[in-house]
């Protein structure tokens, strides 16, 4: 922790946790039980988020293309999601997390909706880490969905075009609620976006690691963490601009 310390944190950290799947396939087993093993990793960084102050976290659990695996791994993945979100609330809300899932949530089960729905209420005054668990989610969905809510807001009159700037879209996007992403890491060896999040991407630092994501422990995040902090975040002006605010230890 004492080399992240010293170094600015991100504010919100993304995660597209990959790499279940393989993980399973190299023990034989099952891919469920690759997902089943990412839970783990999951209450870690949770905690880890918490403890240092981290205001955000995204863990990107569930695509819009994901609906394309095969049926029975989609209805073990609702599964598993249910049952953990049973078994993980009480915990989660005696940590002051504030819990939400975005997403296409009609598409999913309806027992899940409701779960989610229960989450969000018992943990919406909470004062904590802000979770975010995306589920159903795309980043095309996201900004769509916005683009069609200030479409509306516009057809009712309530809002003029010109009056759509950055942040006013930005408001209707689902991560409405957080800043953007400072660092996204991705598990699993894979070095591409997925359709995460697109907007909230647009100054992310961005940490690959060939770790599959059961695997990812303690040391793993500290690491990411240790990138990030010596990251020189210039947001397209020069480094002499910076001066001694910003910048590699300085
Ligand atoms: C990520 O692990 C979890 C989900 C996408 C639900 P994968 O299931 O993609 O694991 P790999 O990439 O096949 O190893
Ligand atoms: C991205 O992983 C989605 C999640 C981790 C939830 P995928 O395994 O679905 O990504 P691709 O298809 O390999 O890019
Ligand atoms: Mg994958």
């Amino acid at each position: 922790m004492a080399a992240a310390a010293s170094n600015p944190l991100p504010r919100h950290i993304a995660i597209t946790m990959d790499g279940n799947g393989r993980w399973a396939k190299a023990r034989g087993l099952a891919r469920i039980a690759g997902h089943k093993a990412g839970l783990a990793p999951v209450r870690m960084c949770i905690r880890e988020c918490g403890s240092r102050g981290i205001g955000a976290l995204t863990l990107f659990a569930f695509s819009s293309e994901n609906w394309g695996r095969p049926a029975e791994e989609v209805g073990s993945l609702m599964g598993l999601f249910l049952e953990s979100l049973e078994r993980e609330i009480a915990e989660l809300h005696a940590q002051n997390v504030r819990m939400r899932f975005i997403g296409e949530r009609r598409h999913l089960p309806v027992r899940l909706q409701a779960r989610i729905a229960a989450a969000e209420e018992r943990t919406a005054g909470n004062s904590g880490l802000k979770l975010q668990v995306a589920v159903s989610y795309g980043g095309r969905w996201d900004i769509i969905q916005a683009a069609q809510s200030l479409a509306r807001e516009c057809s009712s009159g309530a809002l003029r075009p010109d009056e759509i700037t950055e942040e006013r879209f930005a408001k209707a996007l689902a991560l409405a609620h957080v800043p953007d992403a400072d660092l996204v890491i991705r598990t699993g060896g894979e070095q591409r976006i997925s359709n995460f999040l697109l907007w909230n991407l647009a100054y992310a630092e961005l940490y690959f690691t060939a770790t599959l994501w059961p695997d990812f422990a303690l040391a793993d995040f500290e690491a990411a963490l240790t990138f990030f902090g010596n990251r020189e975040r210039r947001f397209g002006h020069t480094s002499s601009q910076l001066g001694a605010v910003q910048g590699r230890g300085s």
